[in-house]
């Protein structure tokens, strides 16, 4: 029943372990932030995993705060990832979770965001100096080299924001005639926007306007213009004339420009926002690199994404275009959930054809245990009785009522009694003629009113052995008697129990018994 129990377990496993559809690449996704940009790219990634077919993404967001990242990144390690991509909130301090999974083994993508460490295996993000310095320059011609800018920078630390300022400020050094009036501190939300502008509004004294609000992303710009329209609403109520930042006589300018409803080219073309630059997401190709790292085939160290400034003139192409990309990504879509649905029923028939493969084999397994289990039964009880008989005194054996059946040919459990019988009178005959060294089986047989045949087959089905092997162990049996209850020689012993020779005596009851007859008397 054991066995029975061990089988079951192992078909289980084998069972659960096939029908699992683990996929081969484990791969975590640290987000430093939540928003429409990283929405964006997480559905990227998702549908580059999809493509890939062989991906699992195991997603954490960290919402701008370090401690969670870095907490987040040891997690995702903590489980199994084969790979990490990750964009760092900060570039220092989320390093050193960075390295501690690139030190594991783990390849690193960073990728948009960058880390103070070498400890990462590739990097992928557009060019955010370019984009700062593209907008320095876009500003400067708009204003044909003279006006006054307000710049809202992105998280502290950030690479990004660095990037961002430090080429905005390049481009404008060529621009003496631009004044960069300040230079407030965001965190890329649009609420930071809006918050760092009303704080910096409600200490102007100046009535002199500012013409350009560079904001390093789109939602920030948005958070300053409604900080202006606030402002203004406010000071109208005072009859105040200072109106330093003004919602629409102000151009206002940032950074994503992202497709769909609330994206900024959307914003550009209504011309909400005067500006923006598309910083691309890609998360199908980042994805794709990570495949390539992980199977180990080429691949670039750093990708540069292209990218491109979003004004009035192109807005409405790009929007149309981008339009015409969902419609085809829709279909896609389509295709894909008739797919999965496909895939889902092969899926659910793999299953059931391996549960009932299962429970057949288990049956069958069942079926051959129990068979076995009975013969072995049933063997046990024959030797047993025949052991029994084999060993027991004349007056001991039951007599055969005068109507007993004849012995049958197959023994089953119930009918000892026939069985004892036949074996009872086997063993007389044996030991009546023990002596005779040529005793045969026909002799036996003879004896019995049988012939050799049938005395063979009974013996044989009724107690496993042949008859002359019966015969042997009858004359060891005795012999071993002999030997502990007289004092004959061993020869005398062999010769009185039917050997025609004592050294074939001393060889068979050695094997029988495990010693030397000499030794039993000894
Ligand atoms: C998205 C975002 C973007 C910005 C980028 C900078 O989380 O805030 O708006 O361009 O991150 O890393």
């Amino acid at each position: 029943m054991q066995k029975l129990n061990l089988c079951i377990i192992i078909i289980l496993v084998v069972l659960t372990s096939c029908s699992q559809s683990g996929k081969r690449h484990k791969i975590g996704v640290s987000q430093c932030s939540e928003d429409i940009w990283r929405e964006k790219q997480n559905a990227e990634l998702r549908m580059g995993a999809y493509l890939q077919g062989d991906v699992e993404l195991r997603f954490a967001a960290a919402y701008d705060s370090d401690e969670r990242q870095v907490q987040q990144i040891d997690s995702l390690v903590a489980t199994g990832i084969d790979l990490l991509i990750v964009a760092p909130n900060q570039v220092a301090t989320i390093s050193p979770a960075i390295d501690r999974a690139f030190d594991k083994g783990i390849p690193v993508i960073v990728f948009e965001r960058k880390t103070n460490s070498q400890k990462f295996t590739a990097f992928i993000s557009a060019d955010n100096y370019e984009m700062g310095r593209v907008m320095g320059e876009y500003i400067a011609s708009q204003l044909h080299g003279k006006g006054r800018v307000v710049e809202i920078m992105g998280l502290e630390g950030s690479s990004p924001a660095i990037e961002r300022h430090n080429g905005f400020a390049d481009a404008l050094k060529r621009f003496p005639g631009i004044e960069v009036v300040a230079t407030l501190q965001g965190d890329w939300t649009e609420e930071s926007g809006y918050e760092a502008t009303k704080q910096w509004l409600s200490q102007q004294t100046s009535l002199q306007p500012i013409d350009f609000v560079f904001a390093q992303n789109d939602r920030m710009a948005m958070g300053a213009k409604r900080a202006a329209a606030l402002q203004r609403h406010t000071l109208k109520e005072r009859n105040s004339s200072l109106f330093t930042l003004h919602p629409s006589l102000t151009k206002y300018c940032g950074i994503d420009g992202l497709p769909g409803e609330d994206g900024g080219i959307r914003l550009v073309r209504d011309s909400i926002l005067d500006a923006s630059y598309i910083y691309p997401t890609h998360g199908d190709r980042i994805v794709q690199l990570a495949v390539e790292i992980l199977e180990g085939k080429p691949y670039e160290k750093e990708t540069r994404l292209m990218s491109a400034l979003v004004t009035r003139d192109n807005a409405r192409v790009l929007l149309m275009q981008n339009e015409e990309m969902m419609h085809q990504s829709h279909y896609l879509d389509q295709l894909h959930v008739r797919a999965d649905t496909y895939l889902q029923q092969l899926d659910t028939q793999r299953m059931v054809t391996f549960l009932a493969v299962g429970v057949i084999i288990l049956l069958l397994i069942t079926m051959v245990l129990f068979y076995l289990y009975h013969l072995k039964k049933i063997a046990i009880q024959r030797e047993r009785v025949v052991n029994t008989l084999w060993n027991m005194k004349p007056e001991d054996i039951p007599q055969a009522t005068p109507e007993a059946p004849e012995s049958p040919e197959e023994p089953t459990e119930d009918e000892p009694v026939a069985v004892s019988l036949f074996i009872t009178r086997f063993k007389e005959a044996v030991e009546k003629r023990l002596d005779e060294s040529e005793l045969s089986v026909e002799d036996l047989a003879a004896d019995m009113n049988l012939s050799r045949v049938q005395l063979y087959r009974k013996v044989k089905s009724f107690t496993g052995s042949t008859p002359v092997e019966l015969v042997r162990t009858a004359r060891l049996n005795r012999g071993y008697q002999l030997l502990l209850t007289t004092d004959k020689s061993v020869s005398e012993v062999a010769y009185q129990v039917g050997f025609s020779a004592p050294s074939y005596f001393t060889k068979c009851f050695k094997e029988e018994y495990g010693m030397l007859p000499g030794d039993l008397r000894k």
